[in-house]
């Protein structure tokens, strides 16, 4: 097992990482000195396989669960389900030391951090992260939040949890194109911060791509440290976070014009990495020989690198790009790259070279 240890004062908390780690919830919530009484939020994929490993393991150590299964989907980030849940938690009479145990992919970090944060004004809660992407990003960092009609992740808190357990013997359920999809923030994380890590993934990603333990363990490892490391320094994304989303404003912008669902997010940032790559190349003198290793990284590990637009899509693809969040002062700023593993925030591009990379 690795573990990362995440230093936010005394907000501080560890990840664990490492295989079977999913029969050892109870005994690790149990040092945690939390109540009894607490509640597993789910979706119904991971449930049906997991919830009755996690309800046991807390069981066995002493504490009351009671399960709450959403159904698994984007569509349930909604407050209509936060509502559900608040209903449910006040049914099991859980009170201020209870906890929450957020089971499942992103979605049910989000809403379950979510709930666990407004919850009688905030209550503990431990991430228990089952796809790649939860377990190298969304899990780390404190973002909670659920999406409105007008957008995604409109709602939300900054929540840290007390814990999180990344099991690896989950990825065995998790479908190949959800699993592909999450090395796409694998990737950006050795782009943005660590080019022995992006040499690492190069030479195992065969290994990787079978989901090897031992690979996996210091792969994901790694990427929570990272995650960590720049979220320390800037919990609440007033600078250095950005770097996070490299790829992601163009990323962001396919994923809205192409309507949500087409490309798995990690679909939308891999074309959006590589395009970020080519406009670094412009405006930050990228050499092309990384161009060409991230490219060609993304693609080996199965993920789309490029994607074909009409005029009219174009156009979409464009105004998706202005409305994204990271616009300031009516200026898309992106975040590019100057070598594989350092990157600069904050570049302004100007528009005839954005409409080249794209
Ligand atoms: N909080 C953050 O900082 C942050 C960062 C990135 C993304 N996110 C959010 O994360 C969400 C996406 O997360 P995701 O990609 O994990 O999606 P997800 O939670 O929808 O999971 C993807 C699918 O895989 C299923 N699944 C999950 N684990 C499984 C397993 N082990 N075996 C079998 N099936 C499994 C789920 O039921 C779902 O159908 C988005 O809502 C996004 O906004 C948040
Ligand atoms: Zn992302």
């Amino acid at each position: 097992m690795r573990i990362v240890q995440v230093s936010l004062g005394n907000r501080s908390y560890a990840i664990k990482v490492g295989g079977g780690l999913l029969p050892h919830l109870g005994a690790e919530c149990a040092q945690l000195k939390l109540g009894h009484r607490c509640a597993v939020i789910t979706d119904s994929n991971v449930g049906k396989r997991f919830a009755k490993a996690a309800l046991k393991s807390l069981s066995a150590s002493g504490f009351e669960p009671v399960l709450i299964t959403i159904p698994a989907g984007e569509k349930s980030k909604r407050i209509a389900v936060v509502e559900k849940c608040y209903d449910q938690l006040a049914e099991h009479r859980l009170e201020r030391k209870s906890f929450i145990v957020a089971l499942g992919g992103g979605v049910v970090g989000d809403l379950a951090g979510f709930v666990a944060a407004t919850y009688l004004r905030g209550i503990p809660f431990v991430q228990v992260p089952t796809t790649l992407l939860a377990q190298v990003d969304s899990s780390v960092g404190g973002k909670t939040g659920v999406n409105l009609k007008s957008g995604k992740n409109l709602v939300g808190a900054f929540y840290q949890p007390r814990l999180v357990l990344c099991d690896l013997d989950t990825f065995k359920t998790l479908p190949k194109r959800e699993y592909i999809s999450g090395l796409a923030e694998v990737v950006k994380y050795g782009i943005i911060y660590d080019a022995v890590l992006f040499a690492q993934l190069e030479r195992n990603l065969a290994k990787l791509l079978r989901r090897d333990r031992l690979t996996l363990r210091d792969v994901v490892a790694r990427c929570c440290e990272i995650k960590a490391e720049v979220v320390g320094q800037d919990e609440t994304e007033s600078g250095l976070r950005a770097i996070l989303n490299f790829g992601h404003t163009i990323g962001h912008a396919i994923e809205n014009s192409s309507g949500y669902g087409k490309f798995l997010h990690g679909e939308a940032i891999s074309i959006g990495q590589v395009a970020a790559a080519k406009l670094s190349q412009k405006v930050l003198g990228l050499p092309s020989g990384d161009i060409g290793r991230i490219e060609s990284l993304l693609r080996r590990s199965g993920l789309p690198v490029k994607i074909k637009l009409n005029p009219t899509q174009r156009k979409k693809l464009f105004d998706a790009m202005k409305l994204d969040k990271k616009v300031s002062g009516g200026e898309v700023k992106f975040v590019l790259a100057e070598k594989i593993g350092r990157v600069k925030f904050g570049c302004q591009v100007p528009a005839e070279l954005l409409a080249e990379a794209v």
